[in-house]
């Protein structure tokens, strides 16, 4: 901030305080302190006002207003370029007495934040590294760790999957049998702590828009074993050859998926993310579909990842699953 500005907010911000403080005791001079029951004499509409006194009560709790706000203003950053007197937080960079990195002095926001995640760090590490340090099978039997886990998902996972991890429209389920990229402890893992990005191409082109017709009535009749809808003029037994053609190379010849490309189980028409109407499909399939996945590497680290992968893991497995969820 400019020292023109500066001066302009100081002026303004004490020129008020001391404004009101006068207009505070200026009114009160020569007044009785007692209530009294003469008028101000003036009369409107027949209605008169008594010449009391403020109550007390309101008095004081004016002068406490004004001691709090200079109090504050001394304390915290407020008039202009004054930072406040109460200290910076120094010992989260110990060897470089300069604070922050910034420069930056004095209390703010941001620095009170910064102390509280150092203060959190600080205590939850120790924690965290004796978790990250053994199997995430392991780690997803133990009830105390499971409910660090469901915390960090609820504040980091759960835009997305939802906060019951049941996923939603382009989101997948985290809770059932079905993973796209593989639902062993490593493999959660790894989706996790460097992100996935699913790359199914787009067909319109290679096939034609019959053919995209055709394989999407193969993958509703021939791999989910549902009936086609009576409105839909395509045929699945042509659909059967442009899928083994061009599908199987990443979703399997059966259709079972390819966890290692990301390329998912066609069979659960349940675990469909983007829909598994004839319509949806016929939109995936022309189109093609591109689910990200964001690493977490340098969000949440290593020992926080290790928690939310044995977190993740205990939701679909049967036995304990139960213990990370509140109830
Ligand atoms: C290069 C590998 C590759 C090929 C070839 C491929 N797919 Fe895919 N497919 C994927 C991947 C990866 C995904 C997941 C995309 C995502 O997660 O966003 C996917 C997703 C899908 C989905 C959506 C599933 C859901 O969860 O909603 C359908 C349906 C599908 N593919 C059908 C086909 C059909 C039919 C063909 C052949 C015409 C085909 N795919 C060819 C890799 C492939
Ligand atoms: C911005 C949205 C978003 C956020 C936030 C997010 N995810 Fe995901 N996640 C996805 C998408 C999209 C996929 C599917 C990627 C694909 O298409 O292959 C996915 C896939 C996954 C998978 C793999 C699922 C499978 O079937 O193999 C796991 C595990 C996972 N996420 C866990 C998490 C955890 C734990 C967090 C919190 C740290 C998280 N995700 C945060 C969008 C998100």
């Amino acid at each position: 901030m400019t020292t023109f500005w500066s001066t302009y907010i100081s002026v303004l911000t004490l020129g008020s305080l001391i404004g009101l403080t006068w207009l505070l005791l200026s009114t009160r001079k020569g007044q009785s302190s007692d209530t009294t029951d003469q008028t101000m004499g003036h009369s409107f509409d027949g209605i008169e006002e008594y010449d009391n006194p403020l109550p007390k009560w309101w008095f004081w709790l004016f002068v406490g207003t004004l001691v709090f706000a200079v109090g504050y203003l001394i304390l915290y950053p407020g008039l202009g370029n004054w930072k406040g007197i109460l200290p910076g937080y120094s010992y989260l960079d110990p060897d470089n007495k300069t604070e922050f990195a910034s420069g930056d002095k004095g209390w703010t926001g941001v620095h009170e934040w910064e102390k509280e995640m150092a203060q959190a760090n600080a205590r939850f590490g120790p924690l965290y590294a004796k978790y990250a340090a053994m199997p995430v099978e392991a780690v997803a039997q133990d009830r105390k760790a499971l409910e660090m886990g469901a915390r960090l998902f609820a504040s980091n996972c759960s835009v997305c999957h939802g906060s019951d991890a049941k996923g939603a429209y382009g989101f997948p389920n985290l809770t059932d049998q079905s993973w796209r990229w593989g639902g062993e402890p490593a493999s959660i893992k790894q989706s996790i702590m460097d992100g996935r990005h699913g790359v199914m191409p787009g067909w319109a082109e290679v096939i034609g828009e019959q053919g995209v017709a055709d394989v999407s009535a193969y993958v509703i009749t021939g791999l989910n074993k549902r009936p086609l809808p009576d409105t839909v003029s395509a045929d699945a037994s042509k659909g059967q050859a442009i899928f083994a053609a061009n599908c199987v190379a990443c979703h399997g010849p059966e259709g079972k998926g390819t966890p290692l490309l990301g390329a998912p189980d066609l069979t659960v028409a349940q675990a469909f993310i983007y829909g598994s109407s004839f319509a949806q499909l016929q939109q995936t399939i022309r189109y093609g579909r591109q689910g990200q996945m964001p690493a977490q590497r340098d969000i949440q680290g290593n020992d926080k990842v290790h928690l939310l992968a044995a977190y993740v893991y205990s939701l679909s497995q049967p036995e304990p699953a139960e213990a990370g969820k509140s109830h």
